[in-house]
């Protein structure tokens, strides 16, 4: 009967002592107790180390010891099983609550001892203790698991401002050369220039994501709230993307006539995601719909397109991160796959909904809500989130 079997240390120079505590134990018939019996400091320490035993007795009054010192001694060196200290009715004070700074598990009198009592103790140190042992572990792997996390997103942090130095100075040169070379003096060069400035911002788009991204993760997006037009920046972001197609006409349908508050560079970004999206994955047709409307307190905004459209199964995936699908337009069509992550929490943290329809083959259909005027405490509120979350 393994399972009922306690090993206990015990320390103890009087050898009565020693006797009394076996039979006592012997009686407790639910439990077989094996008692490894040391008699003095030096030898219960060695023992105490070797941990062959579930729990330890120690006596207050080691001859010249004193059995706080051992414990604590124990403690030191990385003893990890439960310690009950043994008392003498005489040894009065304050010994239980130094037992207890010290390390040990519990303590009991003497005089006190008896079978249930002493079982009930034994018991509960042990179990204590392995439920102790158990917590650390976790909180320890727990924070673990946050140190890696902070370091990666440091590291990711560090590699997006190290590519941007220079892609900062990068623009500065691309616009320097489209100033000095323009359209009609050098024709070839003002291209290169053109071309250039567009790779540029290409490129720094791309940073921004996955800045954007880790800001995400990290609870970090900010946002700078204003009222602003809606109508204009849905026109001012269509007139941005026209030349970026040359094939597609983009039509916008209704006008909303309405001024809202929220961040207008970031639903700018949702805007440009959802065009350029349309203009990337349906690149053989030759129509793009941009409807905006307002019904009570929103405002709707939706972008279709006449392309091959999303499957069923993968209309929530392409809401995740890093999400592309898989077949041969995200093969020819750049993109890092982060442009509707990053819309739908902005959609999400400006209080809208976001969503896709699609008929395969037919096209998709791009929509979101936006509150026109949201509770502005809640730009309060979304700073401390982010406070906390960071924190
Ligand atoms: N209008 C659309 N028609 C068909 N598939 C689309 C459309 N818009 C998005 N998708 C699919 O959803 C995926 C995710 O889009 P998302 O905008 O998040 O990333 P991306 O455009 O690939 O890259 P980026 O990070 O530059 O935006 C795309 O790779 C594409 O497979
Ligand atoms: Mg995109």
């Amino acid at each position: 009967m393994d399972r009922h079997l306690t090993r206990i240390l015990l320390i103890e120079d009087d050898e009565e002592d020693y006797i009394l505590l076996q039979k006592l134990l012997a009686k407790i018939l639910a439990t077989h107790y094996d008692v490894l019996w040391e008699r003095t400091y030096e030898d219960g320490l060695v023992r105490m180390l070797a941990e062959e035993h579930d729990i330890c007795m120690l006596d207050y009054m080691l001859g010249e010891h004193n059995g706080i010192d051992l414990l604590k001694a124990a403690r030191r060196q990385g003893y990890t099983r439960p310690i009950i200290l043994l008392t003498g009715a005489s040894d009065g004070g304050e010994i239980d609550i130094q037992a207890l700074q010290a390390g040990a598990d519990d303590y009991i009198t003497k005089g006190q001892m008896q079978g249930e009592l002493l079982q009930r103790v034994i018991r509960y140190a042990i179990e204590r203790k392995k439920a102790e042992i158990e917590r650390e572990k976790l909180l320890s792997e727990q924070f673990a698991a946050r140190e890696l996390e902070k370091r990666r997103s440091e590291f990711i942090s560090m590699v997006v401002h190290e590519l941007k130095t220079p892609l900062t100075s990068l623009k500065g040169y691309a616009q320097l050369f489209r100033k000095r070379y323009v359209p009609g003096t050098n024709e070839q060069i003002a291209r290169l220039a053109e071309r250039m400035d567009s790779q540029v911002n290409k490129l720094t788009g791309l940073v921004d994501d996955f800045l954007d991204v880790t800001r995400i993760t990290a609870g970090k997006l900010q946002f700078r709230e204003e009222y602003f037009d809606f109508d204009v920046l849905v026109n001012e972001i269509i007139e941005e993307l026209r030349p970026t197609t040359e094939r597609h006409m983009i039509c916008r349908e209704g006008i909303t006539g309405q001024t809202i508050w929220g961040d207008r560079m970031r639903i700018g970004q949702v805007i440009t995601n959802f065009l350029s999206n349309a203009i990337k994955y349906a690149p053989e047709t030759d129509r793009i719909l941009v409807k905006t409307s307002f019904d009570s307190n929103v405002v709707t905004l939706s972008v279709q397109d006449f392309g091959p459209g999303v499957p069923e199964e993968e209309r929530t995936n392409v809401f995740s991160p890093f999400y592309r699908l898989e077949d041969l337009r995200a093969s020819t069509v750049s993109g890092l796959g982060l442009g509707l992550h990053i819309a739908a929490e902005i959609i999400r943290r400006q209080e809208g909904q976001i969503w896709l329809e699609s008929e395969e083959g037919k096209g998709a259909t791009f929509s979101f809500t936006l509150p026109i005027d949201r509770d502005h405490a809640s730009v309060f509120d979304d700073e401390m989130d982010s406070i906390e979350q960071a924190t």
